[in-house]
Parts: structure tokens; sequence; C-alpha cells
């Protein structure tokens, strides 16, 4: 049977730093409001002239210099989760391709929102498993800042921009476990982007090409769901929450991850986030935070670690990897 390795990480921020006191002239908000209710301090937006495929690009880039011992000659799939791509087509994945002249590769663009590098991992397993595809790049970036709305106070000062890379691969052994996928659609409404229609559901959209979301609501799904799942997770690795070295959640909001510990009793100390220094990088987010973690020395080689994404659609997917 071939298994699927998560073998190489890399990851890209943009060059500018945003500080929180930014909104306070932007918005009716303090510094204080912001880390106290949402964790952040710091968030990255791109410039002018910057966008989601050059961050895509970077985070590879990266992943080559960290890991120098693989190689991308024979990459054949290439998986890009984004909900702020430079524009819907051509994908980001074949931008990607294209400029990491990739030739033997195909590309596709997962749009799950938060979930989506989640989505990811889950689906480069599948495709090697069932023999379809050996190497297989999964990416998550967003240049959010191009879609939010500076003029909203609930929302604006969450997102940031950045991407993360790693590599998967045909293993005998294998290093991805149980995976776990599943969507609320009913909260559509809930956080969304506007696109061609005017309504969803019968609810009418605010077609500003901006994130919109019922913060309230969201936060309250994502700690219910994420909750219920995680064990659900566990027991399809085989093991309990307890076993976890290290868990990953999406990094919406650092109260979201509070009230998960508190939930499910997996301690803050086994917690990788990224929203303190990164702020809320939808589909970036976990990438980033395992990066990190791996590059800081927390995460030994052996350690069981869980991740799950969770996001507009409403849809998430998890699983456990073994560094
Ligand atoms: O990646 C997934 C995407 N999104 C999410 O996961 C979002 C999840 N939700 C959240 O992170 C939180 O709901 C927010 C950070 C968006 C909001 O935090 P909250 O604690 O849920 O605030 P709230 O909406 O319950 O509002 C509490 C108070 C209100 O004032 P009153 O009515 O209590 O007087 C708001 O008007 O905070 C006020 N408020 C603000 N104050 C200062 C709302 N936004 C701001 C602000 N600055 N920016």
């Amino acid at each position: 049977m071939v298994n699927a390795r998560l073998s190489a990480i890399g990851m890209s921020v943009p060059e500018k730093v945003i500080p929180n006191s930014y909104f306070e002239s932007l918005i009716d908000t303090t510094e204080e409001w912001i880390l106290s209710r949402t964790g952040i301090k710091t968030r990255y937006h791109a410039a002018p002239d910057e966008f989601t495929s050059d961050l895509c690009v970077r985070a590879v880039q990266d992943l080559v210099v960290q890991f120098p011992e693989v190689s991308l000659e024979d990459v054949d799939m290439i998986l890009v989760a984004t909900t702020s791509p430079d524009q819907p087509m051509p994908s980001m994945a074949c931008r990607v391709q294209h400029r990491l002249s990739l030739s033997h590769a195909g590309a596709l663009d997962i749009y799950a929102a938060c979930a989506g590098f989640s989505y990811g991992i889950v689906m480069a397993k599948g495709l090697i498993a069932g023999g379809v595809h050996k190497k297989i790049l999964v990416i998550g970036a967003e240049t959010l800042s191009k879609v939010t709305d500076f003029t909203d106070r609930t929302s604006c000062m969450l997102f940031g921009d950045g991407a993360g890379a790693v590599l998967i691969e045909a293993d005998k052994t294998g290093n991805i476990g149980g995976c776990i996928t599943g969507a609320s659609g009913e909260g559509g409404p809930d956080l969304y982007i506007s696109g061609f229609a005017e309504s969803i559901d019968g609810q009418p959209l605010k077609m500003n090409r901006c994130i919109v979301q019922n913060g309230r609501k969201v936060f309250k799904w994502a700690v219910t769901k994420v909750a219920e799942q995680m064990p659900l997770l566990a027991a399809a690795n085989g093991i309990t929450l307890a076993d976890i070295d290290w868990f990953v959640p999406h990094s919406a909001n650092l109260r979201i991850i509070e009230a998960l510990s508190n939930e499910t009793g997996v301690p803050m100390e086994k917690v990788l986030e990224s929203i303190v220094d990164f702020g809320n990088t939808s589909s970036a987010s976990i990438p980033i935070a395992l990066y990190n973690g791996i590059k800081s020395g927390k995460v030994k080689r052996g350690d069981k670690i869980m991740i799950f994404g969770f996001g507009g659609g409403l849809a998430y997917a998890g699983t456990v990897i073994t560094w």
C-alpha cells in the first residue's frame, strides 16, 4: 500500500507589518480591544503590486531552502487553497506551475476558505494512496487585505496576508493518518465574499466583494463543531486527544482556540497558533503555525500533530500528522 508523507514545509509573508494601532485611525477601536478580543498583535499586508501567487511562489522557494534534501523536479500535482486569488482564472496553481517551471505537474485550486489547506492535505493523501500522483505541493495562500472592508470595525482588524507550502510524497510508511471532512452549508450566509449572485438562501448579500461575517455566529459554530469533531478525528487515528503532542487549529481568534482548549481538555501549551503575529490568514494559518513550531524546535520528530481547519462554507477538515 502506498502512503503519504509530509516531508517539507515553507512559508512567506509580505514585508509590511501592520500593528493594532493602525486601526485606531481607521475605525472606532483601540489597540487593547483588538488584543483582548482577538489575541492579535500584528498582521502583514501585501503591497499594492503583490498578490497571492507571489506569496505562493515565495513559500515554495522557502520550502526548498529549509529542506534542501527534497527535490521539486518530479512534482506531479499542485494544489493551492485560497479564497483571495489574484483573479478567478487562471488558477493560482497554474501560476505556480508556470512560475516555478514545474512542467510535469497538474494544477488545481481548492476553494474551501479557512479549511482549504486541511482539505488540500486530505485530497493529496487520497491522490497518493490511490496511486494517481506521487509528489504533491499543497499551498495555503491569501492576500485577504485585498478583500477586506476597512470600514467594517467588526472584521477589518482580523485579517492578514501570508502563505504556507508543504510537500507530500508517496512513501511506504507515510505520516499522514486518518482524516475527517465536513460542512455546515446552511451557515453560508454567515461568512462570505460576494460574487455574481445577489442573494444566498434568500438572504441578500452585500455586493462589495469584501469579507462579510457574522462574527458571533461563526465563533459559536467553530467552537461547537470543532470540539465535537476533534475526539472523532482522534478516534479515526486509533488514539485519544491525550495522545496528541500538538494541536494546530485554524487561527481565527485566540479566544476560539482557548475555548476549544477548555472544551476538549487539550492544554494551550500544546497549541501551535499563528494568530498573535500574523492575524487570521485563512488557508495559510495552519501551515504558518506548523512551520514556526517546527522551526523553533518545539515540534520534534515523531510528534503527533492534529491539524483542524474550519471557516467559510461553513466547512471543516482535519487530520493527524506524525512529524
Ligand atoms: O476565519 C474564520 C472567520 N471569522 C471568524 O472566525 C470570526 C469569529 N468571530 C470573532 O472573532 C469575534 O466574534 C469578533 C472578533 C469578530 C468580535 O468579537 P466579539 O467578542 O464576538 O464581539 P461582539 O461582536 O460580541 O461585540 C462586543 C462589543 C460590542 O459592543 P457592545 O454592544 O457590547 O457595547 C461591539 O460594538 O464590542 C464592540 N466592537 C468593537 N469595539 C472596539 C465590535 N468591534 C469592535 C472593535 N473595536 N473593532
